[in-house]
């Protein structure tokens, strides 16, 4: 079901659950989850997975013109918190735009520059409408990067009670806040190393998107917003946090296929090292799809900082197996694979 009313300048209250609107620059989605918006994959014994079965994952090469000239500057490459804090400035860039307003802007400098006769500003140009358009459609229409419903789907039937949940590269924090409002009565702890990400990302996160959830009190819906939630965020390189296994929960959004397979058991490690005995360690990473090559192809320049692999959900679930856990629930949400699972 989709809004007829606009709900612009008030918040959302529990009296539109189950509604959606597109707002400027991201669409707010109150709609109720079902179990089918996660696909979960067809069973799969991970312990019987090989290499061979699955294959490797896919790598994105075409890297940045940033990442290209720093590199060309400096004679060496680009070192990797380096790459971050570009990659935050500039992926942070497309959800502060109005893509629509981006793309109207676009196409009138297309038409002045095609009618000076300057053929490469205009052709410029026509690559900015298209990445607009495709922003437009993939996040704001589609939904797909924040992907609340499907998220929830993931994160639905765990057992716990006011959790607190680390966020590690937590970036804009996304996650933790639809986990928050989940499971409420927690804390959730963000961790990223790229201190930008406090201010220009969790910050920037507009303080009115609606968050579907539940009252602790009446165990009914309710709608949350990140400034009713307990949240910090702490700026440290993973490796230098001093967090015992006290997590119910830790979560990674998008951070180990960044990391090449020397490092997976480290990077995996991580999840573990962190949570108490019988948590839950969720983890998604982009898949591999003819739709995500392209949106990588296109978005090089935004995105291509550093090391990336698109992975399909049994490669995914193979990693976790592989460095010691076991996956209790694994499946795809729109753009990402998904998985939950228990350190064996
Ligand atoms: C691909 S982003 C996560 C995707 C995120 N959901 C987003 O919206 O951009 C990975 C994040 O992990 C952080 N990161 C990577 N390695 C880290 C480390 N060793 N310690 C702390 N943060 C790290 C980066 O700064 C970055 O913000």
């Amino acid at each position: 079901m989709s809004t007829t009313e606009p709900l612009t300048g008030r918040r959302w209250t529990e009296a539109d659950i189950g509604r959606t609107e597109l707002r400027p620059t991201y669409r707010a989605d109150l709609r109720r989850t079902s179990r089918d918006v996660f696909a979960d994959a067809p069973h799969l014994d991970f312990s019987r997975l090989s290499w061979k079965d699955v294959g490797r994952p896919y790598r994105v090469e075409n890297w940045s013109r940033e990442r290209l000239a720093w590199e060309a500057e400096h004679g060496e490459q680009l070192p990797v918190p380096r790459a971050w804090a570009m990659f935050n400035r500039s992926f942070q860039s497309l959800f502060d735009e109005d893509p629509v307003a981006s793309r109207v802007a676009a196409l009138r400098r297309a038409g002045l520059k095609l009618s000076t006769l300057d053929v490469r500003a205009a052709y410029a140009a026509i690559g900015e409408v298209v990445r607009s358009s495709v922003w437009n459609q993939a996040h704001r229409v589609g939904d797909t990067v924040w992907d609340p419903r499907a998220k929830r789907s993931l994160f639905a039937g765990l057992d716990l009670v006011r959790p607190r949940v680390l966020f590690l590269g937590a970036a804009d924090g996304y996650e933790a806040m639809l986990l928050s409002a989940m499971y409420p009565g927690g804390e959730a702890v963000l961790v990223d190393y790229d201190e930008y990400c406090v201010e220009g990302r969790f910050g920037a996160f507009p303080v009115e998107y609606p968050f579907l959830g539940v009252d602790p009190a009446t165990g009914h819906e309710k709608v949350w917003y990140r400034d009713q939630m307990n949240i910090s965020y702490v700026v440290s390189d993973i490796r230098d946090l001093d967090f015992g296994p006290e997590f119910d929960v830790v979560v990674s959004i998008g951070l180990v296929e960044h990391f090449p397979d020397e490092y997976k058991p480290l990077a995996f490690d991580w999840h573990r090292r962190f949570l108490r005995p019988g948590g839950y360690a969720v983890l998604t990473t982009p898949r591999v799809a003819a739709r995500t090559k392209a949106f990588y192809l296109l978005f090089g320049d935004l995105m291509n900082f550093s090391y990336r692999e698109l992975q399909n959900v049994a490669q995914l679930g193979l990693y976790a197996h592989e460095n010691g856990f076991e996956v209790l629930r694994h499946g795809v949400i729109k753009s990402h694979n998904g998985i939950v699972c228990r350190s064996r």
